[in-house]
């Protein structure tokens, strides 16, 4: 990993993801968390403000970018959660089968090279009955504004840490497996390149 990787993305994504909008869709999926939790690509622990602590026994922080594990650091502490890191990606995660009750999965699809073996993972991690709570950004219905993010995903996933905006979240999430149960989609305010999201929650199919 290179230093723009390890040292300026983390602060990047750190604001990028930090804004009042983004805050706004954290509250409406991860205060669901329950059990053994497991966020894939914790990043710098934006969500850990929103976890309800009186559900959550514990939460696996998944995320291979040690820059990211360190940003996590205080607000870890001050969250008062146990998070047990995982440090490797989400297509190798290192847990049994059936060692999870929610996974929560926010702003880090549209970033996972190996996708689809990725959510496989997900799947075999999560226990019969489990839940995948997400929050992610993807591809736009308007014809017009897919164009632009056809264009211009290649420079994009090259300073943005591998995102991309090119892809449709709720169909990669049922080709993984799983079932999308309940499902919300919109425009945030911002460039309509990248402000188009799904949240909602999948079981396993
Ligand atoms: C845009 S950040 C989002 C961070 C966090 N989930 C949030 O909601 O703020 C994307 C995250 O996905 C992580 N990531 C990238 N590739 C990954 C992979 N293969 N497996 C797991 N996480 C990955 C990155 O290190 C980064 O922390």
């Amino acid at each position: 990993m290179g230093l723009y990787e390890r040292h300026v993305i983390p602060r990047l994504i750190d604001v990028a993801c930090g804004g009042a909008d983004i805050e706004a869709q954290r509250r409406k999926v991860v205060p669901r968390a329950a059990g053994r939790v497991l966020e894939v690509g914790m990043g710098p622990g934006l969500n850990l403000p929103f976890y309800d602590r009186s559900r959550v026994e514990f939460v696996w922080g998944l995320e291979p970018n040690g820059g990211m594990r360190s940003l996590a650091a205080a607000r870890i502490e001050a969250s008062g959660l146990e998070v047990r890191w995982l440090d490797l990606p989400g297509e190798e995660i290192p847990l049994d089968d059936d060692a999870v009750d929610t996974v929560v999965l926010t702003y880090t699809l549209c970033s996972i090279a190996g996708w689809e073996a990725a959510l496989g993972q997900m799947r075999r991690v999560l226990k019969p009955g489990g839940r995948l709570l997400f929050s992610e950004h993807g591809e736009a219905p308007d014809q017009s504004v897919r164009t632009w993010q056809r264009r211009i995903d290649p420079v994009w996933t090259r300073l943005a840490g591998g995102c991309h905006i090119t892809r449709r979240i709720p169909a990669l999430i049922e080709q993984g497996g799983f079932v999308v149960e309940q499902l919300d989609e919109g425009y945030l305010p911002g460039p309509k390149i990248a402000s188009y999201h799904s949240w909602g929650s999948a079981l396993a199919g």
